[in-house]
Formats: C-alpha cells, sequence, structure tokens
C-alpha cells in the first residue's frame, strides 16, 4: 500500500548540467516516479511554488541561485519546510555536507550517482514524507473538530482564530522560543476541543449553569487533552488544552494550580482568552469597550486571578497601532494587522 502510494510521488531534479538532469529523470521515471526538472535555482523555486513537490533533488553549484540559497527557502516556507531535500555534491565534499546540513538539507547524494543509492535514498525519504503527510491529515481533523464546535455557538465566531494570533503575538512580544509560539498558534485553535463532549444544551444555555451542568462544563480542558494526547507533534500544546482554565490563587480549574504552576504558555492564551470573552457580544451583555475590559480585567487581577505583567503587554500590542477606545470586535479585527 506505501510502496504504492510512493510510487506516485512527484520529484523535482534541479541542475544545470543536461546531461546529469537527464540521467537522474530518466532512471526515477524508470523506478516509476513523476519528474519535473529545473536548470537553475529560481527555476526550481518557482516550480516548488506551483507544483506539489514530494521530493527535490538539488544540484549544489547552480545559477540563479545555489542549492543551499534553494534549500533554505525551501525549509524556511511553512508549505514547503515539510518536503525532503537531497543535495547532490561531489564525492567526499565535506564543507559542502557541513553547509547543506545548516541549511537543512535532509540527505546528500554524490556525483557520480549510483543508480541503488539514487533509489534507496529516494524511497525512504518519501517513506518518511508519506508518514508526516498523515500526522498533517490527523492535525487537520483535529483542527476541524475544534472549528465544527466553534460553529455551534454565534456568540464565539472567530474566537478561537483570534486566540491564535494574539496568543502569538504576546509570545512574541515576551520574546518566548519558537516552539512555544508554535504551540500558542497550534493551542489557540484548539484548546476548546473538549467542548465537543459538551451537551448542547449546556454549551449553548443563556442563562447561569447548575452546580451539575458546570460540572459538566469544567470537564472540557481535560476531555480536550485526552482528545488530543495520541498526536505526539502537539506536545507542547496539552498543557495549554489542560490548563487554560486555572487562576493564579488556585480557584480555577482542572487542577487548581497556582501561580507559577501553570505553564506560561496557559497563562499567555488565558489572558488573551479573558479578553477576548470580555471584548466580544455574549448572550447576557454586549461586548465591552477595550478600555472598559482592561479595567474590569485589572480589578480580577487584584483579585488574584490574573498576571498584571502579562495584561500589561497585551495591553501594549493592543495600543500599538493607535491609543483610541474601540470595541472588542473592533481591535480584534486591528489585530489582524499584527505582524506575527
Ligand atoms: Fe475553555
Amino acid at each position: 500500500m506505501l510502496e504504492q502510494s510512493i510510487a506516485k510521488a512527484k520529484i523535482l531534479v534541479a541542475d544545470d548540467v543536461e546531461a546529469y538532469r537527464e540521467l537522474l529523470k530518466d532512471l526515477l521515471e524508470e523506478a516509476g516516479f513523476e519528474v519535473v526538472c529545473a536548470v537553475d535555482g529560481a527555476q526550481a523555486l518557482e516550480v516548488m511554488r506551483k507544483e506539489p513537490i514530494d521530493l527535490a533533488l538539488l544540484d549544489v553549484m547552480m545559477p540563479r541561485r545555489t542549492g543551499f540559497s534553494v534549500c533554505r527557502t525551501i525549509k524556511s516556507d511553512p508549505k514547503t519546510c515539510l518536503t525532503p531535500v537531497v543535495l547532490v555534491t561531489g564525492l567526499d565534499n565535506l564543507d559542502d555536507r557541513i553547509q547543506g546540513i545548516e541549511c537543512g538539507a535532509d540527505d546528500f547524494l554524490s556525483k557520480p550517482t549510483n543508480k541503488q543509492e539514487l533509489l534507496a535514498r529516494t524511497r525512504s525519504l518519501l517513506k518518511l514524507k508519506k508518514f508526516t503527510d498523515e500526522l498533517e491529515n490527523a492535525a487537520t481533523v483535529l483542527t476541524s473538530l475544534a472549528l465544527s464546535v466553534e460553529a455551534k455557538d454565534p456568540y464565539t465566531e472567530g474566537h478561537c482564530a483570534r486566540l491564535s494570533k494574539y496568543s502569538v503575538a504576546l509570545a512574541k512580544k515576551l520574546a518566548r522560543p519558537k516552539e512555544e509560539q508554535e504551540a500558542l498558534r497550534i493551542g489557540g485553535i484548539l484548546h476548546d476541543i473538549g467542548k465537543v463532549a459538551v451537551p448542547e444544551q449546556i454549551l449553548l444555555k443563556p442563562g447561569p449553569l447548575t452546580p451539575q451542568e458546570r460540572k459538566i462544563m469544567e470537564e472540557h480542558p481535560v476531555k480536550g487533552e485526552y482528545i488530543c494526547s495520541p498526536l505526539k507533534s502537539i506536545k507542547l500544546v496539552l498543557p495549554i488544552i489542560r490548563h487554560h482554565h486555572e487562576k493564579l490563587d488556585g480557584s480555577g480549574y482542572p487542577d487548581g494550580l497556582k501561580g507559577d504552576q501553570i505553564p506560561l504558555t496557559a497563562r499567555i492564551l488565558t489572558t488573551v482568552d479573558v479578553y477576548d470573552a470580555l471584548s466580544t457580544d455574549r448572550p447576557y451583555r454586549k461586548a465591552l469597550s477595550t478600555k472598559d475590559a482592561f479595567a474590569l480585567i485589572r480589578e480580577e487581577v487584584k483579585r488574584g486571578w490574573w498576571e498584571g505583567h502579562l495584561i500589561d503587554e497585551f495591553e501594549k500590542i493592543l495600543m500599538r497601532k493607535d491609543n483610541r477606545s474601540v470595541s472588542g470586535r473592533e481591535s480584534a479585527s486591528r489585530i489582524e494587522g499584527v505582524a506575527i
């Protein structure tokens, strides 16, 4: 099954030497792969932008951008960063290999190329790519599930997308590592996925919840963590999902964690979540202006619920473009312009 699926793979061969390019093309086509050729680095990138490529074989020395430069661009673009790149370099050229590793290359092939080695490396990388694609598909299913939960409630429209963007912006402002920023980007989307297990009559109830209903509602962080836990690639997102309703004084749920016991990524998301809830319309009240929302949040900081420093930094992000007092919907659209 797997062999069949990788046999249909589309491979980019980029080399300015026609004879070598044709040789690789013939060998790969003979093995059943589809091959697209590029005569230099710039054309290789053009192909990568236009077509879904499963593997790129790049000569190191090419006109109009070297293989290193093309590899670096492929690996820095979120749309292509998971595509395996093989650099074709002179036999035993250690400097090229070190530079290639620094550019993110997945493997190397020597010139002249041995047919068996070419096909073995190609198949092995394509198998890895196939597994990565399957993981990506699983993540897409989870995202769709999270968005379908959000879609049940007309009052929370766009909430996940805003949380994702705002949280990344705040993490960036706090100079948090890239992996935490990425966890928050995904966490913003997935944080309430556990609400899929909450009955609609509770989820959409306009009035106050009974103690029994509240108990069911408050299970959603644990259920969300359980739903996402099989996906190893989002391990850093799990604490965000589980702890996004904790409060600094320990009065939150599900674990009643206090202060620094709550992971910082969860505290960042909570900061944004609290603001978003106040600055958008709810069945029981209209959206508060940014000024009123922050005034209320600061009262809650005094009660020991939220972290004043995080609230201040988040307010600075919202106020970066101007200091007008605006409603939640306006500021939500304004954040779209924040470079994140
Ligand atoms: Fe939640």
